[in-house]
């Protein structure tokens, strides 16, 4: 079968190097350079080790409870029992995972984890590191061709199956033929005017499948992790920084997130975000991450490229608390999948972030993302050459929204402030009317994209309806989806 995968962070390498090894003739495009994209950039780990006190159960518990109850148990249930196998296939393929003296596996928690079950590599370096070894293994692999720089345009959808993609490579545009597609190109954070991920994630892969009609869904779902540098170009500082100890503090001193939650620093991201959102504008300036009582050997060493990055800009965080701010992580929605990443259109495959499994509900539990890439990566391409099946799916309503004329003309800057202002981590029904608005009126001045940067800006502009859309749409505050009028509560539970 001639395959095309398309991206290369983990979910796309993964399902690459598998169906290489079930015989596969594999093309792997990727936008940058291979391995370029967001699963370089992971400081958090994989979940997924047990001690003798956890299990699988507890670690889907746990992730339904982050989820806020809209996870799909039966893709929870995948995720956990699958986890095992992939962790063993990446230190097979020599992620060093870190260890203690006697050659244990060593095991962090981070927030929403009942228990210490996630591994990590180079301390804070483990997506980099498991970036590398994939790389390494798809370079290696001769039945694997690897096409960079090369953006997905469209997908070819020829009587309604997928027969292909269209790409575009500098000025010059192209098309692969393909048996099946695995999209793996990622989530959308470039949606938001402040988010941890790099340049170039755009949501290309969900923009193609919504043109090819594709369904998509819980894309209201936005994760904002909610401690990045609120210096220089957004940094983050890892969750499990605070789940070793460090602290939130107001302008006063004070643990101000156990005002609203009784897990305090660990409680879901979701609620975190509010809080230092909430805190930073009643005070009118940044609230501080406060590691100072790890002590500088402790943070060197478990969190180097933290503490590369932060002394290269001047800070000195085992001195002086960071001040931190939330900023747009990580998508839970996207292209709807079943268990084996089939997509509602015939010969479309889709992995990772830029899929809707059901696995994450309304947010996502910390480092279920690199495992959610491995296992499902894998799944994908085993379910290559079994008989294809219908995945059925109900639409949710359109929204409707009164023409407008945008009061400032398109730009990416523009679509990211509004997103930020008005689809970010506290919404209202005006402020998103007039989102959906706005973004309206851009798409019906635009013009046909003809360069990479126009064709991203086209993908960001239809992600910016579709969430605006579905977050209107979705009436009640849940999870990551937190909407205004609602009741301030004292006390906010998952
Ligand atoms: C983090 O290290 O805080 C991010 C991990 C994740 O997003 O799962």
């Amino acid at each position: 079968m001639n395959v095309v995968v398309v991206g290369s962070g983990i979910a796309g390498l993964t399902a690459a190097l598998h169906a290489a090894e079930a015989g596969h003739r594999v093309t792997l495009v990727t936008k940058g350079a291979i391995g370029d994209g967001c699963t370089g950039y992971a400081q958090g780990g994989v979940a997924g080790v047990y001690g003798t006190d956890d299990s699988a159960e507890q670690h889907a518990a746990d992730t339904i409870t982050a989820g806020a109850g809209l996870s799909d148990v039966s893709a929870v249930d995948v995720l956990v029992q699958g986890a095992a196998a992939r962790i063993a296939e990446l230190i097979a393929r020599s992620v060093a995972f870190d260890r203690d003296a006697d050659g244990r596996l060593l095991l962090g928690r981070e927030a929403a984890h009942s228990h210490a079950r996630i591994v990590h590599a180079g301390g804070d370096a483990t997506g980099a590191a498991i970036s590398r070894a994939l790389v390494t293994a798809v370079r290696d692999d001769a039945r694997i061709a690897v096409v960079e720089r090369a953006m997905l345009v469209d997908l070819v959808v020829t009587d309604g199956a997928v027969r292909g993609i269209r790409l575009l490579a500098g000025t010059a545009f192209d098309e692969l033929s393909a048996d099946a597609v695995i999209l793996a190109t990622g989530g959308a954070g470039c949606l938001y005017a402040h988010t941890t991920n790099p340049e170039g994630t755009t949501g290309d892969g969900i923009a193609a499948a919504i043109r090819a009609g594709a369904a998509v869904a819980d894309l209201e779902f936005v994760q904002f992790h909610p401690t990045v540098l609120a210096v220089g170009s957004p940094f983050l500082i890892s969750e499990a920084v605070r789940g070793e100890g460090a602290t939130l503090v107001d302008d006063a001193g004070r643990r101000f997130v156990f005002d609203t939650h009784p897990d305090g620093e660990l409680a879901p991201r979701d609620v975190v975000s509010r809080a230092i959102a909430r805190r930073a504008a009643a005070q009118g300036s940044p609230v501080h991450l406060d590691a100072t009582m790890l002590g500088a050997t402790r943070l060197a060493r478990r969190f180097p490229t933290i503490d590369r990055v932060t002394r290269e800009r001047g800070l000195d965080w085992s001195a002086h608390p960071l001040p931190v701010t939330p900023a747009a992580h990580y998508l839970m929605g996207g292209v709807q999948t079943d268990l084996d990443g089939r997509t509602t259109l015939r010969n479309l495959f889709a992995v990772g972030e830029v899929t809707r499994t059901g696995v994450h509900g309304a947010n996502r539990l910390a480092s279920n993302s690199l495992l959610e890439g491995a296992v499902f990566g894998a799944r994908a391409a085993a379910a290559l050459t079994a008989p294809w099946t219908e995945l059925q799916v109900s639409a949710r309503p359109e929204q409707a929204s009164a023409p407008v004329t945008a009061a400032v003309p398109f730009g990416r800057d523009a679509l990211q402030r509004l997103m930020w202002d008005h689809v970010g981590l506290l919404r209202d029904t005006p402020g998103l009317e007039a989102a959906l608005a706005t973004v309206r009126a851009w798409a019906a001045a635009a013009t046909p994209p003809e360069t990479a940067r126009a064709h991203e800006d086209a993908n960001l502009l239809l992600l910016a309806e579709a969430t605006a859309s579905a977050a209107l749409s979705r009436v009640d505050p849940v999870g990551a989806h937190y909407r205004e009028p609602a009741p301030a509560p004292l006390l906010e539970t998952v």
